[in-house]
């Protein structure tokens, strides 16, 4: 397996719209099992291939807590087909911004579309936590990101932060 890295903000990739997967062969497997890893890694909840610098429609969710048997969910071309009205506030982070978390309100269950690991047409009703990740996961393919429900001023003082780290770390 080959051992992905995951991008961070400002990294204009991140704002890019992913290209639909046109079929689900072993290449967009391994794809699945690298991201896979990184997550596990990182620890994560959830990332989206873009995060690791293919700006493909694919996302991996392993929302299983801890002491909990692994449970990872492989979603290609996920599509939201219905949102609730009722609402609920979750403390959302992202492996792409790390170490910044902020509570943010989605639809509270969510219906999504999407292909299978073996290409397989599914739709899964999602509820909870599983609803606000797959949410969050869904935005990155569409290049939004959960700072983009925070005010402005937050926003911008956390990317100002991450542009500064970056800098400093960057050969004179
Ligand atoms: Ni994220």
């Amino acid at each position: 397996m080959a051992k992905r890295e995951i991008i961070t903000i400002p990294d204009p990739l991140l704002r890019e719209v992913s290209a639909p997967v046109e079929r689900v062969d072993d290449d967009v497997r391994r794809l699945m099992d690298d991201m896979l890893e990184a997550m596990y890694e990182a620890p994560g909840i959830g990332l989206a291939a873009v995060q690791v610098a293919v700006p493909r429609r694919i996302v991996v969710v392993d929302t299983a807590r801890e002491e909990e048997e692994r449970n990872p969910l492989f979603l290609v071309n996920p599509e939201i087909v219905s949102l609730s009205d009722e609402m609920r506030p979750h403390e959302e982070g992202c492996l792409s911004i790390p170490e910044f978390y902020a509570e943010v309100e989605r639809p509270a269950a969510c219906t999504v579309q999407f292909l299978d690991r073996d290409g397989k047409p599914r739709e899964m009703d999602c509820t909870d936590i599983l609803s606000t990740v797959i949410q969050h996961e869904v935005d990155h393919l569409n290049g939004v990101l959960f700072i983009d429900y925070l005010s402005r001023l937050k926003r911008d003082r956390v990317i100002k932060k991450f542009v500064k780290a970056k800098k400093a770390e960057a050969p004179a």
